[in-house]
């Protein structure tokens, strides 16, 4: 009942939050700060990405990043993006570059300006430059453009609408590209000799008022943006936040003071149930439809990933000709990119609909960089295609390696020193995870499955479908259903007796892991099927008695012996039934490293003991 009154108490603070009655006394200074990036000043409505802010002070839309003292901000239309050369907020203009043509003499344009429905103009500086590129026919009179000619195919670029008229260039030529220019860098008596330099100057937008911004700003507030609710708000000078005008509430707020004081507990309840509701809805249908997927994008999309589009997909896999795997959120094609690099090309199960993997994945694995975590090179969203282009991993899964006993096919099984430097890469990739700066990521779905090898059988950490975001630093989390796969989740994940959810479940998947690789590689006798819960019974109850008996083998060396008890006692270590026993991933690459004489037997974990007798009975000693 006390949990019910809080949840009452805290309900009602929400309540009053938002019906803008919540003092929220920050400062507009920290609400809408300016930022210096390079020479650029970023400032009102324009805001500077950040993964720890939900409430933006800006327009959506106006967000850029910076990066190495350059400001980048993406358009609309296939989310390209640009550098910011300046921000004028006197007469209101915005001067951009287009990434791919800075410092290039013979810039190939390949990427039209669009702008949505973003509350940019054309400028009437600029003039449009149109660009043909790769025409098998033309006039023979008319000059292309030499540094783009392969062999006879031809390029050519005009001020638009000032191509020859007489001629069909779109018929004969492979593409056409229109991009803005100033006009004042534009000689249009050498437009073939200049065009690079005018490119490489950039072009310029005017910018103005959001449309539902106006009685905000004109109340003295500034617009904000929910990210997550896809609300926009408005940030008034005595540091509230309010729906639609700053002005307008001194009077409503006392009104509403009555009305929520009066609103009985029913009232509350009902708000409680509405809630629950709205949430447990969210969590199904906000990432739903394509648009929702748009607005994602356009708020964390970072700029080296690319977009392709569909057909492109098709290009560099050569028709999905070649499956790679298949896992359980789509099939995974080898393709080659442009450049040659081999890439990996999970298309995503349309028929899954919802976004929510795919925003996980993209989510979480593009704020990354480690070198055991697999790099996200490039995505796709066309209608409702979805896929995701990764790094190849030529040695593919882990799984692989530790199951070979059971597949038809001959792969070598790796010795016992490239097995323990995986799982210290693993335990390495997930640390990295775990630690993250601003936000830390929760896989969910760590297995043998997941984990790719490359050309050296160094690990990367793949597949963050499941993962989960956790801003708020060292906090437990609270997820909806359970996540993962059989024999890897941890006992909290099912079942809150056990616990809360946190990186300790990460960490239990790990061990379980961990100990698979020691079975496998011992050739435990298996029940094929490793996801059934037999076999892992089966397996820690193995791994239990290889840990009385370590001299199992007469051909493993000292060293070896000592980095399986290594394995198996750390591995145990993680699977501890109470999340509260587990060491942390950090602690896990200590005992991986350290001195194998420094590590203590864990307690025997009871894997499948009822809830509510959790394993504190054997365990005394927390090495926490
Ligand atoms: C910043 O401005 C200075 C002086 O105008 C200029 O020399 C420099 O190149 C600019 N730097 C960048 C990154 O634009
Ligand atoms: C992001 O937001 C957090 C919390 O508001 C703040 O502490 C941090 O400094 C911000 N980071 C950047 C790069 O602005
Ligand atoms: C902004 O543009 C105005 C008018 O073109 C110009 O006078 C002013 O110097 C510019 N401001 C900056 C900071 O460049
Ligand atoms: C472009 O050239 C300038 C100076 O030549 C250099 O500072 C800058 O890093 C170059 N930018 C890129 C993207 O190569
Ligand atoms: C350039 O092209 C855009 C988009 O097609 C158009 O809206 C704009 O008016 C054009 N600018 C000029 C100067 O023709
Ligand atoms: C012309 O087409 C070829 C083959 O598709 C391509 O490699 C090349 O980049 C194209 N050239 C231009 C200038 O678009
Ligand atoms: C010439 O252009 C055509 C398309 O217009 C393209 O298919 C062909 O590959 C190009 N040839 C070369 C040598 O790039
Ligand atoms: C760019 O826009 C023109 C029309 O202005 C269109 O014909 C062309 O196909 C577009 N190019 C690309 C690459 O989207």
């Amino acid at each position: 009942m006390s949990q019910f009154l809080s949840s009452l108490l805290i309900l009602s603070f929400f309540f009053f939050f938002f019906n803008s009655l919540g003092t929220n006394s920050s400062p507009l200074s920290t609400r809408c700060p300016t930022h210096h990036c390079g020479n650029v000043t970023i400032s009102y409505p324009f805001w500077v990405h950040n993964v720890s802010e939900q409430l933006l002070c800006g327009y959506e839309g106006f967000g850029v990043r910076c990066e190495k003292g350059k400001v980048i901000l993406g358009l609309p239309g296939d989310w390209h993006t640009y550098y910011v050369k300046d921000i004028n907020y006197t007469d209101y203009t915005l001067t951009l570059v287009d990434i791919d043509v800075t410092n290039q003499s013979c810039p190939r344009a390949s990427h039209n300006v669009s702008l949505g429905t973003l509350p940019l103009k054309y400028s009437s500086m600029d003039l449009n430059l149109s660009f043909n590129f790769n025409c098998t026919f033309y006039p023979p009179t008319v000059p292309s453009i030499p540094c783009l000619n392969i062999g006879t195919n031809r390029s050519y670029v005009f001020v638009e609408n000032h191509e020859t008229e007489d001629f069909d260039w779109s018929k004969n030529c492979e593409e056409k590209v229109v991009v803005p220019v100033k006009q004042t860098q534009i000689n249009t008596g050498n437009l073939i000799g200049g065009f690079g330099m005018a490119m490489n100057g950039g072009f310029l937008l005017d910018w103005g008022r959001v449309k539902n911004c106006g009685t905000c700003e004109s109340s003295g507030g500034y617009c904000g943006y929910n990210i997550i609710a896809e609300e926009l708000f408005c940030f008034c000078n005595d540091g509230i936040i309010r729906r639609g005008s700053c002005k307008d509430h001194s009077r409503t707020n006392i009104l509403w003071l009555f009305v929520g004081l009066a609103a009985s507990g029913v009232g509350m309840l009902l708000t409680y149930i509405t809630i629950r509701w709205l949430r447990s809805k969210r969590s199904t249908t906000s990432t739903k439809n394509g648009r929702d997927l748009e607005a994602f994008i356009r708020n964390y999309r970072p700029p080296a990933l690319n977009r392709y589009k569909f057909f492109e997909l098709k290009k560099l896999t050569n028709s999905f000709k070649d499956e790679l795997g298949q896992g359980g959120y789509g099939r995974v094609y080898r393709g080659r990119l442009l450049n040659g690099r081999l890439v990996a090309v999970k298309v995503l199960n349309a028929s899954k609909g919802n976004g929510e993997e795919f925003i996980n994945e993209v989510a979480s694995i593009s704020r990354t960089s480690h070198v055991n975590i697999v790099t996200l090179l490039g995505f796709c969203i066309d209608g409702l295609k979805r896929a995701l282009i990764y790094e190849f991993m030529p040695n593919g899964s882990l799984e692989k390696f530790i199951h070979n006993c059971s597949s038809e096919k001959i792969t070598p099984l790796l010795e016992w020193e490239k097995l323990f430097q995986i799982a210290i890469g693993i335990a390495r990739g997930l640390e990295y995870l775990h630690r993250g700066c601003n936000t830390r990521i929760l896989h969910f779905d760590i297995k043998p499955h997941n984990i790719l090898l490359d050309e050296n059988f160094c690990p990367k950490i793949s597949d963050f479908g499941l993962a989960k975001l956790c801003t708020q630093e060292g906090s437990n989390i609270s997820i909806t259903g359970a996540r993962g796969t059989i024999g890897y989740i941890a006992p909290e994940v099912f079942c809150r007796n056990f616990g809360e959810v946190s990186h300790k479940s990460d960490v239990y998947s790990y061990g379980m892991m961990m100990l698979e690789i020691v079975g496998g590689k011992k050739k435990i006798d298996v029940v094929v099927s490793h996801t059934s819960e037999i076999y892992f019974s089966h397996l820690i109850y193995r791994c239990l008695e290889l840990d009385s008996d370590l001299g199992f083998s007469s051909n493993m060396t000292i060293e070896e012996n000592e980095m399986v008890r290594k394995m198996i006692l750390a591995g145990l270590w993680c699977i501890q039934t109470n999340p509260f026993d587990r060491p942390s991933i950090s602690k896990v690459i200590e005992m991986l490293e350290g001195n194998i004489e420094a590590l203590k037997i864990p307690p025997k974990p009871f894997l499948f003991s009822p809830p509510g007798s959790p394993a504190q009975e054997s365990s005394t000693t927390s090495i926490l």
